[in-house]
Order: structure tokens, then sequence, then C-alpha cells
């Protein structure tokens, strides 16, 4: 659905809301070659999840008798930072040079109000589902055709994976100037229907060292990294497309826990080290590998971002007797189930104001 803009009612402002999903990786993004066009060091596969328990929500309004442009998130006005000063200019030169919408237009004020349903900053992906929400509602605003992952990866790099539904690789790319570095989608939902996402919510504590900081010293520091990104990754990207194509849940298991071990490996290998995990989060990694030891075959995996917080992969039929685990070991935890989702960015609803 396109939002329509109103080139009659020069006096209105229009509004368009969008809702995007986060994106968990199991082949992981960390480390850049380019911090302004952020052009990753290697290629990473996500799953996107559905909207219904980690989402984030964002509408713009356009204020055309003004230049002013306003940021709020979770109820707290907040500076415009470079990366959304960014994603906004690049939407704006878009629209004009596809001429979907007028000078007039895309040089009115905005005001933009954003909530995540879910802690931010936490580990939980909040800037993949941030910063594809505001460049999905800003495509809207000005009509913008076409992929827009290019533009959102250049807000937050993981954000490029939730344009897409299902699984998702995002390409590092060969370009200097970052524009074949796009994500695309490999398989849809319906391909894996049975592959379930737990999140268990460990901390909704905002982290000490936020990804894009962390990141930037892992590539300073470790000597860990570059044995990763060139090494290590590239196979694992071709072995992890191979196990969800056959969707061999042990070897997407094994691989989806090793990946996420290395990825914090090469921050304890920073110098100073980062630790996102918690002795909870060393728990529930040492429960999953006891529970496949006993089941004899890997039946769930875990997978850990720049945080706390733990998603855990396992299949449908499997899901009561793991929650039934995290339950008797951890009592009352916050875990939210939900499907690969095929969610498709999209404008929630669209309407012009007075
Ligand atoms: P996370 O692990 O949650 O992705 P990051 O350190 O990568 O943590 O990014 C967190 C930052 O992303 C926030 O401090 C904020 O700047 C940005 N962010 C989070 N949610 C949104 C949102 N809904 N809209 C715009 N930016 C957001
Ligand atoms: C551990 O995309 O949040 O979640 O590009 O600097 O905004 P910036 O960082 P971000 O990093 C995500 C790192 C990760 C792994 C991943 O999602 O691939
Ligand atoms: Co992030």
């Amino acid at each position: 659905m396109d939002a329509l803009i109103d080139e009659t009612s020069s006096g209105l402002g229009r509004v368009v809301t969008c809702v995007a999903p986060v994106n968990i990786a199991v082949v992981k993004y960390w480390g850049k070659t380019n911090e302004d066009l952020i052009i990753p060091l290697n290629d990473s596969i996500s799953l996107t999840l559905s909207t219904e328990h980690l989402r984030a929500r964002t509408t713009i309004k356009t204020i055309p008798q003004s230049n002013d442009i306003t940021f709020e998130l979770n109820g707290v006005t907040e500076k415009l930072t470079k990366r959304l000063s960014r994603a906004i200019q690049l939407c704006r030169e878009e629209a004009v040079r596809q001429n979907t919408a007028t000078q007039e237009v895309v040089s009115a004020g905005l005001t933009i109000i954003s909530d995540n349903n879910f802690p931010t900053a936490a580990g939980l992906a909040s800037s993949a589902a941030g910063f594809a929400c505001l460049v999905c509602a800003l495509q809207h605003l000005y009509g913008i055709q076409g992929d827009v992952s290019a533009i959102v990866r250049q807000g937050s790099g993981s954000a490029c994976r939730s344009v897409f539904g299902g699984f998702v690789r995002w390409a590092k790319g060969h370009r200097e100037d970052g524009n074949d570095s796009i994500a695309r989608q490999l398989f849809p939902a319906s391909h894996w229907p049975e592959l379930r996402v737990l999140i268990v919510v460990v901390s909704d504590h905002k982290k000490e060292t936020s990804s894009t900081k962390g990141m930037q010293t892992t590539v300073e520091t470790s000597d860990l990294l570059k044995f990763r990104t060139e090494v290590v990754v590239p196979k694992r990207c071709e072995d992890m497309e191979r196990a969800i194509e056959k969707r061999d849940f042990p070897s997407f298991a094994e691989l989806t826990m090793r990946d996420s071990n290395q990825f914090h490996a090469t921050c304890l290998d920073t110098y100073p080290p980062i630790f996102y995990l918690n002795s909870t989060s060393q728990e529930i990694l040492m429960l999953c590998h006891d529970y496949n030891q006993k089941k004899g075959a890997a039946t769930v995996a875990y997978s850990f971002d720049a945080g706390a917080n733990a998603f855990l992969f396992t299949l449908n039929k499997s899901v009561p007797e793991i929650c039934g685990l995290l339950q008797a070991r951890f009592g009352v935890t916050d875990f939210k189930g939900d499907p690969v989702s095929d969610f498709c960015l999209h404008e929630e609803h669209g309407s012009s104001i007075s």
C-alpha cells in the first residue's frame, strides 16, 4: 500500500505510521570496513521475527510550515543523531531523484515518534527494527519505489535485514560506495514453518557498550576478528544456507551456537574486553548443551546478540519441553515464542491531517 502525497493541500501535514520487526542473526555481523556508509566486514544471515512480540512502531508527521525535525523515542525527546539525519537526507534525495515528491514536500519539517514494545539497546535488535521502521515510514511519506535496504543499512547495519521477511542474507558487497551491500531474502518463512524462536528476556538494561562502539573497538584491537571474518564466516555462510535449505535442524543449531560463541569470543578478544553475556546467559547456554546431550542430538540452539538476552531456536514439537525446562530452572521468566515471519514492511495506516 503506497501513501499518497497530497499535492493539493499544501497547508496540511500528512501522517504515516509503520511497524517493523527485529531480526536475529545466526551468522553475525560485527565490524565495518566503512563507518559512515556502514559497510560490513562480512556477510551475515538472519531470521526475521513476527511483530507480535518485538516490534518498532514509528509515526511521522510532516510540518509544512517549518523545517524542524524532532524525534521522540519511547516517550522521550531525543537528539537527532547523525544516523537519523542521514537516513532522512537519503530518503529525501531518493524521492527527488525518483521524482515522487516535490522539493516542497521533502523540505517540510518532520515530527518523528517511535516506540519499541521491548527493551531498547539491550541486545534485542532495537536498532534493526527502529531504522527499518523509520525508513519504511519515510519511504511511504515520500512515495519512494524499490529496494530501500541500502538506505536502511546506513541507519544501522543489521536493520537492512529487517526489510525482508523469512531467512535473509546481507552481502558485504564489493563496491566502495556500498551500493551492492544489500540484503536479500534467501527463503520465505513458509520454507521452514516448524522453526520457532523463543526470546528469553534476561535483562532489560541498556547495554554499557553500544553495538556501534563495541564493534569499532573490536576492529581496532582483536586479532581473532580477522580470522573470523576472512576464514570462518565465508564458509559458515555457505554451510548455514545449505542447512536452512535442507531444513537440517542439527546442522543449523550447531552453526548458530558456534557463531554466537565466536562472536562473543571476539568481544572477549577486544582490548579492553567487552562482556555482553551475564551469568544467567551462561546458564541458559549450558542448559541448551545439557539438553541436547540428553536428547542425543541438537534439539535447541541459542544465540546472543550484543546483550545478555537469549534467542533460542527449536522446532515446534520441542517448545513445551524447553519452556518447562526454563520455567523449572529460572521460575517466572519472560519468554516469548515467535515463528520466523514473512512480515513485509508496510504502512500501517496513512491519512492527511489538518
Ligand atoms: P540493540 O541491541 O537494541 O540493537 P544498539 O546499540 O545496536 O542496540 O542500538 C540501540 C540504538 O538504536 C538506540 O540507542 C537508538 O539510538 C537506536 N534505536 C532503537 N530503537 C529505535 C527506534 N525505534 N527508532 C530509531 N532508532 C532506534
Ligand atoms: C551483534 O547493526 O546494531 O546484533 O551497524 O553500528 O548500528 P550498527 O550495529 P548493529 O550491530 C548488530 C550486531 C549484532 C549482530 C547482527 O545483528 O548481525
Ligand atoms: Co543493534
